[in-house]
């Protein structure tokens, strides 16, 4: 257990339920859980029904997602629980956001995830104006941090923002690097957006956003049980995070950007292959659990 609290909140990046009390067992408490399309479709009863040969209609994928969030969302402290609409490349602001209307129904500590596209960002800042939660996710350039931070200027609520830290280290380069910028950027800012370090793929990533300071992380299973396996260790003064490839070769750096945060969100370059790539797992995974692949939206 740990005994005291660490500033950053801790996250379970999962979809099952059982994973998140186990962790609650390990560290003592869990303040929130990030959800997306990928980790749902591994969930053990979905993965039950699949492999006995039953795929769910689109109204059934709700209802499951719906019933997963529903029994985690008591587990969790107050960082809630990340639930991401389904959004392919033709899903509109609009259509984000009547899901996420929905979805923000199912629990009271619902956060709405979009992804960081054009049309993200509309439903996102719609969102706040209805005051809807929202976290922005695929996030993979201090650009597209910036166009977040525009967007939802209107927030009565803390606004998410999840850099994607693993997925960035995968192509070589450091995603420390980014969370380092994203945080320097938003110094000179209103603090309405919070840094949820995500895609976390081992222990020292997530002892290097404990030394950053970051608002929150998210982590899968198999890193928080490593962590606590280690004995759930700090960093201390002294902690250097050496971030390196998939073949072991010392990352890229990501240099930090002059960006002028007044400028409106559409002012900004939101392109990113990452995101795009990133939301054609997402739909894959989805799909893959559906009767029939329909039109998402
Ligand atoms: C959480 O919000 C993200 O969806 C998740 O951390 C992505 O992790 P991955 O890059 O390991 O899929």
């Amino acid at each position: 257990m740990l005994t005291k609290k660490p500033k950053t909140k801790i996250l379970v990046d999962g979809g099952d339920p059982e994973e998140t009390l186990r962790i609650k067992s390990l560290i003592g408490f869990v303040d929130g859980q990030t959800t997306n399309p990928s980790l749902i479709a591994k969930n053990p009863e979905i993965q039950r029904r699949i492999i006995s040969g039953h795929k769910l209609s689109l109204a059934e994928q709700s209802e499951e997602y719906k019933k997963i969030v529903q029994k985690i969302s008591p587990l969790v402290g107050d960082a809630g629980v990340s639930i991401e609409v389904f959004a392919n490349f033709s899903t509109t602001a609009e259509q984000m956001l009547a899901q996420g209307e929905d979805m923000f129904s199912w629990i009271p500590n619902a956060y709405i995830k979009y992804p960081c596209t054009y049309e993200g960002l509309r439903a996102a800042q719609m969102s706040v104006e209805r005051g809807i939660r929202v976290n922005v996710t695929l996030c993979f350039s201090q650009e597209q941090a910036a166009s977040i931070y525009a967007a939802t200027r209107a927030s009565k609520a803390p606004v998410y923002v999840s850099p994607f830290i693993g997925r960035l280290d995968d192509r070589g380069e450091n995603g420390m690097d980014l969370i380092r910028a994203i945080q320097q950027m938003y110094k000179a800012s209103d603090g309405h957006v919070y840094v949820l370090a995500a895609s976390i793929r081992t222990v020292d990533q997530l002892l290097a956003c404990f030394a950053l300071g970051v608002e929150l992380v998210t982590a899968p299973i198999r890193v928080l049980e490593s962590w606590a396996a280690k004995g759930l260790p700090m960093p201390d003064r002294n902690f250097v995070y050496r971030g390196v490839d998939t073949d072991g070769k010392p990352l890229k750096p990501i240099p930090y950007k002059d960006i002028d945060l007044t400028k409106p969100w559409n002012a900004f370059n939101l392109r990113n292959d990452l995101t795009r790539k990133g939301i054609k797992t997402f739909v894959t995974d989805f799909e893959g659990t559906l009767l029939r692949p329909e039109s998402v939206g």
